[in-house]
């Protein structure tokens, strides 16, 4: 792992934490000796990969949250700033979808659910944490979107890459907004990443089929994300702003 000790006085705050690309995000901060507040739903597992970090010496704290509420958000957020006394960076990984699904068959709640578990969140998150990046010296905003929302796929959600699309246009109003007190705002773009979600949702057959799609012939692992958005919040990155960066191992040029 690239080493970036800048990062050892930086507070994370981490949403969709307790698995996924999120957990390994937090474990690859952690590691560089950043603070993290693990922002989940899913209190029983955030407190197991919390309870990891801590096993290895790092600082982690499991926050119970529903993203898409306001009320909730606050209260996490309240929380973060009361445990470490500030926050420098957030990275959105709660999002995703449920279901393989078309437009003409997709139910209103469904659309609604999805959008708000994808779009909804990273707004109210961002809104929450402006305040506290405004104090900090090296602010950061980190969505994490979708190839979904880059590009159709023959298989995946409407509502889910709509919602994507729309998380890299905030992004890019954040960074428009908020460069002039020194804080940016960039997006991860991932490709299909064998997390537990995603193994539940795909075939072998799929897997095989997506990975002879990719010039480099194999799916994603949450460790290939994960190291670009420690990159996204090392002062190496401090000129991109408004980025996408398309870790999609060449499938889609952009
Ligand atoms: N895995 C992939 O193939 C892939 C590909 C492209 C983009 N992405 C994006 O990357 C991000 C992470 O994906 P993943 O596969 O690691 O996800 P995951 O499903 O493995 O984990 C998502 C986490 O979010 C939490 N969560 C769900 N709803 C929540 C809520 N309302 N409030 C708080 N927490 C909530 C879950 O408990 C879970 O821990 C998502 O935004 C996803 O859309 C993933």
């Amino acid at each position: 792992m690239a080493s970036f000790p800048e990062l050892a006085s930086r507070i994370v705050v981490i949403t969709g934490a307790a698995q996924g690309i999120g957990a390994e995000t937090a474990r690859h901060f952690a590691a560089q000796g950043a603070a993290i507040a693990l922002f989940d739903i899913d209190s029983k597992n955030a407190k197991v990969v919390a309870d990891a970090i801590a096993a290895t010496g790092g600082r982690a704290k499991p926050i119970t949250v529903d993203v898409t509420d306001e009320k909730s958000v606050a209260a996490a957020v309240a929380a973060t700033v009361e445990a470490y006394g500030g926050i420098d960076i957030l990275i959105t990984c709660a999002g995703g979808y449920t279901r393989l699904a078309q437009v003409e068959d997709m139910p209103l709640d469904e659309w609604d659910r999805t959008i708000a578990l994808n779009l909804r969140s990273a707004f109210l998150c961002s809104k929450a944490v402006i305040p506290h990046l405004k104090k900090s010296k090296a602010g950061r905003i980190i969505h994490v979107a979708s190839i979904s929302g880059r590009t159709v796929h023959a298989s995946s959600s409407p509502a889910y890459g709509a919602a994507k699309a729309a998380v890299i246009q905030l992004t890019r109003f954040l960074a428009w907004e908020l460069g002039p007190s020194n804080i940016t705002a960039n997006a991860v773009a991932p490709i299909t990443t064998l997390t537990p979600r995603v193994a539940a949702l795909r075939t072998e057959a799929d897997v095989a089929r997506i990975a002879s799609q990719v010039p480099l012939r194999r799916l994603a692992t949450p460790a290939d994300h994960a190291q670009v958005m420690l990159f996204l919040a090392s002062d190496g990155a401090a000129y991109l702003n408004g980025t996408v960066q398309d870790v999609n191992g060449g499938r889609v040029m952009m």
